[in-house]
């Protein structure tokens, strides 16, 4: 199910969770990226728990010098 998450952009946490596949790492990066945030305003504590979600879901592998890739913990 879409939710949308802001409504005076018309950001769903779909778009969210692509824009944290995608790098997106703060709620300045989704406002960059979607526009979320950039009008009311009132969207900002709910893309902040979202990112939070996605972030946690997403999690980056991280690249040791050896260039090896490790996945990331917890
Ligand atoms: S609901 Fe996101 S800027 Fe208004």
């Amino acid at each position: 199910m879409l939710m949308i998450v802001c409504v005076c952009k018309a950001v769903s946490d779909r778009a969210i969770r692509h824009a944290v596949k995608q790098g997106a790492t703060s709620v300045r990066d989704l406002a960059r990226e979607l526009g979320l945030g950039s009008c009311c305003g009132k969207c900002v504590p709910e893309a902040k728990i979202a990112l939070s979600a996605c972030r946690a879901t997403f999690a980056p592998a991280s690249v040791p010098a050896s260039g090896m890739m490790v996945p990331a913990l917890g």
